[in-house]
């Protein structure tokens, strides 16, 4: 089934309507000239339903290359990088069809491993299917990810690690091509070591040691809940993997897997960036579904603040922003840390604090470019290497603004949903990126926005 790529300027399709995560191979989405017009001053309240995990979604799709049987993914958030990545498994012979909430995606006729490069230079998390074409091929060429505008984002520690497991690995031309060593096609299991906890390598290294001959140790892994997630996918389909979720991942190595039906855990992220919208805006909303425990660091920085957050049930939690306003510090850090993910929007949130805060970002190199744009609202944001200091204002006010990627156009919309007046913002192909209807949710809690080309 084609289907034209979701223009991200598109209408965003309502529940009702069926959306497609299926799309026609080599369609570049137009990059939207549109503009979001966003009134300030919302007061928000209501329930808010949280999508499936884009950081799941793209690795769970690619995890599904491990097997020739019939994977369906239910839960799959309704985001433009799904639809690329649909596209990047079409092109390489998938075949995929549209689900009502998600996607069952079948890799029988999977083909030489490569995988095209118009499309895997538009999304880094592409590269997340050189392991299992790797393992299931014994022969891989995935073009290497661009950098992006949060850092360089190199490939070096899945470079090294899939080199453990057994592959001759050569970077030419933009083109990372990997080939078993072993005369079968089949990886080694190894002892391998990550300098940092890396969240795709350790995915990346993960997926191929589950078809490898022998175990697999991966030390200092990461232990985000998406890491969990790809795990629990890998073991429906037949995997050996203990220790996901500690820093000493363990992979015992079978010959085959077999297909699955799996549902993807809610998005943390999502959940995050509306926390800080009800604080922001001095709102009270619920989030559901939601996982609590994956959202310890940014609900302690939330009560820090002076915001209420009630856990209702498993599923569920509430958020009363009416008391925020307390300043307090931030260091981004690994899972369990502070989530660099949310980093803007708390920096957004920061902006309207009695006091001063500041924000270290020790994950990626070059993520504040979110505060110039804050600063043209009003915000008083001071950056000096990797931490700005935060002088809360009394008020932002509304004026144009261009997102930078994909978690800075979260954190511009939150602000000015909370600034006195109109604020338009261009750069929407990076909020559709990442998020499921977000202007959609906000109008059904309140918040006036609407997206003009
Ligand atoms: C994943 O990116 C997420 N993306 C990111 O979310 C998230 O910010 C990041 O993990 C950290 O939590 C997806 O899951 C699709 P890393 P990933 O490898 O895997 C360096 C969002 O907004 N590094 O944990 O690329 C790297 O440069 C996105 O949803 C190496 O040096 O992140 C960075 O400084 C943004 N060599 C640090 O590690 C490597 O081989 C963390 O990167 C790999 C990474």
């Amino acid at each position: 089934m084609m289907i034209p790529i979701l223009a991200a300027n598109a209408a965003v399709p309502h529940s009702s309507e069926k959306f497609s995560p299926t799309a026609a191979v080599g369609s570049r989405p137009p990059i939207p000239t549109g503009t979001l017009y966003i009134q300030g001053q919302a007061q928000l309240a209501g329930t808010v339903p949280i999508s499936g995990a884009k950081n799941s979604a793209l690795a769970i799709l690619a995890g599904t290359l491990l097997t020739a049987e019939p994977c369906r993914i239910r839960n799959l958030p309704r985001l433009v990088d799904v639809q690329r990545m649909v596209a990047i498994l079409e092109a390489m012979g998938v075949q995929a069809t549209a689900e009502p909430d998600g996607v069952t995606v079948h890799s029988a006729d999977l083909q030489g491993g490569s995988a095209p490069y118009d499309l895997v230079s538009q999304m880094r998390a592409s590269f997340f299917v050189i392991g299992p074409v790797l393992a299931r091929l014994g022969y891989a060429q995935i073009p290497l990810p661009g950098g992006c505008a949060i850092g360089a984002r190199p490939v070096d520690l899945h470079v090294k690690g899939l080199q453990a497991l057994g592959a001759d690995v050569a970077i030419a031309g933009g083109i990372v091509e990997a080939r078993c060593r072993r005369r079968d096609g089949r990886l080694q299991g190894a002892s391998i070591y990550l300098d940092y906890p890396s969240v795709g390598a350790t995915e990346t290294l993960m997926m191929a040691a589950t078809l490898a001959e022998g175990e697999t140790t991966i030390e200092n892994a990461a232990q985000e809940p998406e890491i969990l997630d790809l795990a629990g996918l890998c073991r429906a389909m037949g995997a050996q993997i203990t220790g996901d979720g500690t820093k000493t991942l363990r992979i015992q190595g079978v010959p085959t897997l077999h297909g699955t039906d799996y549902e993807i855990l809610p998005d943390r992220v999502e959940a995050g960036t509306f926390m800080a919208a009800a604080a922001l805006c001095r709102s009270v909303l619920t989030l559901t579904p939601v996982v609590p425990q994956h959202l310890g660091a940014p609900i302690a920085k939330l009560q820090e603040i002076g915001a209420l957050v009630d856990i209702l049930d498993d599923r569920t939690l509430r958020v009363d922003g009416r008391g925020a306003g307390r300043p307090t510090d931030i260091e981004t850090l690994p899972y369990p840390g502070f989530p660099t993910d949310m980093q803007a929007q708390f920096m957004a949130l920061l902006t309207l604090s009695e006091g001063n805060s500041t924000i270290q970002e020790t994950v990626f190199e070059n993520r504040m470019q979110h505060v110039a744009e804050l600063c043209r609202m009003g915000a008083h944001i001071r950056v000096k290497g990797s931490v700005a200091v935060v002088t809360g204002v009394p008020a932002l006010s509304g004026a144009p603004v261009t997102a930078t990627d994909l978690r800075a156009s979260a954190a511009l919309v939150i602000a000015g949903l909370a600034a006195h007046g109109e604020t338009q913002m261009q750069g929407l192909h990076h909020l559709d990126r990442g998020y499921d209807r977000l202007e959609e949710k906000l109008r059904a809690v309140g918040a006036h926005l609407e997206r003009r080309p």
